[in-house]
């Protein structure tokens, strides 16, 4: 059996010299002792016992307000407590303040080996309970607090079809007017601004459809369209993509190997590489060389996007994969969090390294079948 260290809190060196027989150290108990109350919760502020056996009728303290004082002092520690004959039915009382057991002494002594142990296992116990009660809880608010974002991402797409189609049809009213009227210059000029806003409103509309789309997918759970896709021709495609809205001042290098499909949402790993090669391009202002790979690694396809750009600050690190953590004046900092949640969907991680030069981001998912 694991030593037990004790901590008894009792003045009467009769009583104590009880205790001491029933816990030899030859069966693994290590006692220590105080006389009063005040420095026995001095000891047990200083180090960490298993348990405290206290004697309830203390030179500076007497009845329940000792373990009172005790508890509300050195909290975590389990305590038995040791009253007299004549007064048992403190001890039952001492259970409801928080003691796990109570011994009368003279009568008890035998049992104080198995009390303590006792005592030890179900504080133990009760502190895992406690625990996971905790853990169930918070999971629990994290889960209603997902239905509710993914329900008003939800309700914020249905107005936005609308307002969508309507805008687009008064911008092709407004450009009849300014194609066949024959208007003073000026209705054409306020025609023309007016068209030019409407455009305007419609880049709004789809920040905002792109925003309620990436919290449906960070509050949704495994994603259901599970067909072959094939990393390196996703990984084409969005490269295509990028760099016709970025060539001239990037160079971007295609190293894609054939690899072995991996089961997965197609859309979905379309969108992790458009979020790596964009924050890799943006990482880039005055240019730079992204490189985009992937290989079959031991029943597994593994993608890097890799940037020569000033790589990411030690404090920024840790929040990353954190929805809305961002360094940009027009970011999100949805991208990586939901980047993140859609790799560890498909059963894969999505990591990085970086350092003074340049960033690399690892997809790793199991190929198909694996
Ligand atoms: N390749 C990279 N190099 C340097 N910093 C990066 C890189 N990729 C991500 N980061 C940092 O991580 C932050 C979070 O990235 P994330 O993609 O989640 O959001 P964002 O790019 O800021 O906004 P969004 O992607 O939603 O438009 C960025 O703001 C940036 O500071
Ligand atoms: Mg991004």
């Amino acid at each position: 059996m694991s030593p037990v260290s004790v901590l008894l809190i009792e003045d009467n060196p009769m009583d104590a010299f009880d205790v001491n027989e029933a816990l030899p150290a030859h069966e693994g108990f290590v006692v220590d002792r105080a006389t009063a109350l005040l420095s026995g919760i001095e000891k047990a502020m200083a180090r960490r016992y298993g348990v405290t056996l206290l004697d309830l009728g203390l030179p500076d303290s007497t009845g329940l307000e000792t373990l009172r004082e005790f508890r509300a002092r050195a909290a975590d520690v389990p305590v038995v407590v040791l009253t007299g004959h004549r007064d048992e039915q403190l001890g039952i009382e001492a259970l409801r303040l928080g003691a796990q057991d109570y011994l009368v002494k003279g009568r008890d002594t035998e049992s104080i080996p198995r009390a303590v142990r006792y005592a030890i296992e179900r504080e133990e116990a009760q502190r895992r309970l406690a625990n996971a009660t905790r853990v169930a809880h918070q999971q629990e608010r994290v889960a209603a607090l997902g239905t509710i974002v993914a329900g008003v991402a939800h309700e914020i797409n249905n107005p936005l079809t609308y307002i969508r189609g309507n805008v687009e049809l008064s911008i092709l009213s407004l450009a009849a007017i300014v194609q066949h009227a024959e208007l003073e210059p000026h209705l054409l000029d306020e025609a023309k601004e007016a068209a030019r806003l409407q455009g305007a409103v419609l880049e709004g509309l789809d920040r905002i459809s792109k925003l309620s789309r990436s919290l449906r997918r960070l509050t949704r759970g495994d994603s259901n369209e599970r067909r072959p896709v094939d990393l390196s021709e996703v990984a084409a495609q969005v490269a295509e993509i990028v760099v016709a809205e970025h060539a001239g001042h990037l160079d971007v290098k295609l190293d894609l190997q054939p690899v072995p499909p991996v089961l997965g949402d197609e859309a979905e790993i379309f969108q992790v590489f458009l979020n790596l090669l964009l924050n890799a391009v943006q990482a880039l202002p005055r240019g730079g060389r992204v490189t985009i790979r992937t290989r079959h690694r031991e029943k597994r396809v593994v993608a890097e996007v890799e940037d020569d750009g000033p790589g990411i600050p030690p404090e920024a690190q840790p929040h990353l994969f954190t929805p809305f953590f961002t360094t940009k004046a027009e970011g999100t900092g949805l991208g990586l969090s939901v980047s993140h949640k859609i790799a560890t969907d498909h059963g894969g991680t999505l990591t990085f390294a970086t350092g003074g030069r340049g960033t690399t981001f690892t997809l790793d998912l199991p190929e198909a079948g694996a």
